[in-house]
């Protein structure tokens, strides 16, 4: 397995490009099932293990599929399955992005129910109501979703979702775009990510309006077709570098973003002291000498992104002073805290509220988590800990980091990629 060995003692310094969003990658590479006509091309898709395994399912269903420099090219035009397999749901949730295409197309689908997650359950109720509301049938049988179109075609519906939800907003669009007649998505997901959905899908032929409000209306057409599109920079990634750059007291900039999908990570970054500089798609940090601490509540877009949570609060842990971090997405999504512990941080959980107390000296030992931001917060920390951090278990940050260490070096930090073997 391979590890990050990090040693303290660098003030990250330097300008960085942005990898493309991970989160909008995986609705938009799904979409691609919508249309059997032509060959999709997609640019800025980051080269990550999430990537590679919505690439290996897409492969599973028949799709041709080519991915060299960041440019994904589709075509799905004889696909040869309608069925999701468990041993690749299981590796990623964000699988059950297809649900909603396989179902609009060939009217079934069998996509294998993804279970929990290291931060706790994540249920899929909210997608399966979305497609019975579009007029499919929908059982649960031995752990998959099997969804039927009654009739021949999804028609049109109004969508209430009583909380806002990325992938089942996604997944209602992608279902929706070529039902007959119109469909309400009300309380949608205003996420960046569905934004750029939005705009694929539009740009294959589907009727959508107001896109970027919580209340998306979907004329349904009867064909999509295969489209030339550049994917959106991933925000959490640039987010997590800035944090970098302040958690070590450094000056970065962080180049091919759009500054306002970090409003709120940006406004957090003021707040504890930071000088945050935006100059076109370029954002730019200075850390102060001293970091204040800062409240966060992670919360729906535009409000603070639970995938920065974590990564804040290695930020909070040299902050002069007491913060809180709440989660109201995951509200046990707490994994980061014991291991930011084991480094000499002094973090207690009270009420589904993390207390940090600020700040602490950290110093360095092998640290590891079970899910991808929390193995990311431990990177922040092991940037700025004593001695020497070795981050176990990396596969995690490679599923939603591009090249993480190689950023990181060059902006200035000791950290390498090594191998080591687990016992078992
Ligand atoms: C997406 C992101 C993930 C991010 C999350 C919240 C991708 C691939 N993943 O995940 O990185 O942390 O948004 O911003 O884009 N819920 C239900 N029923 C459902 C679906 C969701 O109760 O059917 C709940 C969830 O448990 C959670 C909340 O809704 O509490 C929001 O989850 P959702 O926005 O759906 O997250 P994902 O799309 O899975």
């Amino acid at each position: 397995m391979d590890k990050l060995v990090i040693r303290s003692g660098k003030k990250l310094n330097g300008t960085v490009a942005a990898s493309g969003s991970k989160n909008s990658a995986l609705p938009v590479i799904a979409a691609t099932l919508l249309s059997p006509d032509g060959t999709f091309s997609i640019n800025r898709i980051p080269d990550l293990k999430d990537v590679r395994t919505f690439i290996q399912l897409l492969e599973y269903l028949g799709a041709a599929v080519s991915f060299k420099n960041n440019r994904l090219e589709v075509c799905s035009s004889n696909l040869k399955s309608i069925e999701a397999p468990y041993e690749l749901v299981k590796q990623m949730r964000a699988s059950i992005y297809v649900l909603g295409p396989l179902l609009a197309r060939f009217g079934h689908t069998r996509v294998s129910l993804p279970g929990g997650c290291a931060f706790g359950p994540r249920p899929v109720d909210l997608h399966i109501m979305a497609m019975e509301k579009l007029g499919a049938t929908v059982t649960i049988e031995q752990g998959f979703i099997d969804a039927k179109v009654n009739g021949s075609r999804l028609r049109g519906a109004q969508i209430d979702f009583p909380i806002s939800s990325v992938g089942a907003t996604g997944n209602a669009l992608m279902a929706a775009v070529t039902a007959e007649g119109t469909t309400v998505l009300e309380n949608a997901a205003l996420e960046p990510e569905i934004e750029c959905l939005c705009q694929f899908l539009q740009k294959m032929g589907a009727n959508i309006s107001d896109i970027g409000t919580t209340k998306l209306v979907i004329e349904g057409v009867d064909q999509l077709k295969a489209v030339e599109f550049d994917n959106i920079f991933d925000r959490i990634e640039a987010g997590t570098l800035l944090g970098a750059a302040a958690i070590t007291g450094g000056s970065v900039t962080v180049t091919g973003t759009v500054p306002e999908h970090l409003g709120s990570v940006l406004d957090a970054f003021r707040q504890a002291g930071c000088a945050v500089t935006i100059e076109g798609d370029a954002i730019s940090l200075d850390a102060p000498e001293e970091l204040q601490p800062v409240d966060i509540t992670a919360r729906p877009y535009p409000e603070f992104p639970t995938d920065m949570q974590a990564q804040w609060m290695a930020l909070m842990t040299q902050a002069r002073g007491d913060s809180t971090i709440i989660d109201r997405i995951y509200l046990e999504r707490f994994n980061h805290l014991p291991e930011l512990n084991r480094l000499g941080a002094h973090i207690e959980i009270r009420d589904n509220q993390a207390l940090v107390h600020g700040p602490q000296e950290l110093t360095g030992t092998k640290v590891m988590s079970t899910d991808l931001r929390a193995s990311a917060c431990l990177v922040l920390a092991g940037l700025v800990a004593k001695e020497t951090t070795e981050v176990l278990r990396v596969y995690h940050l490679d599923r939603g980091y591009e090249s993480i260490e190689k950023k990181l070096s060059a902006l200035g930090a000791d950290i390498t990629r090594e191998k080591y073997q687990e016992f078992s």
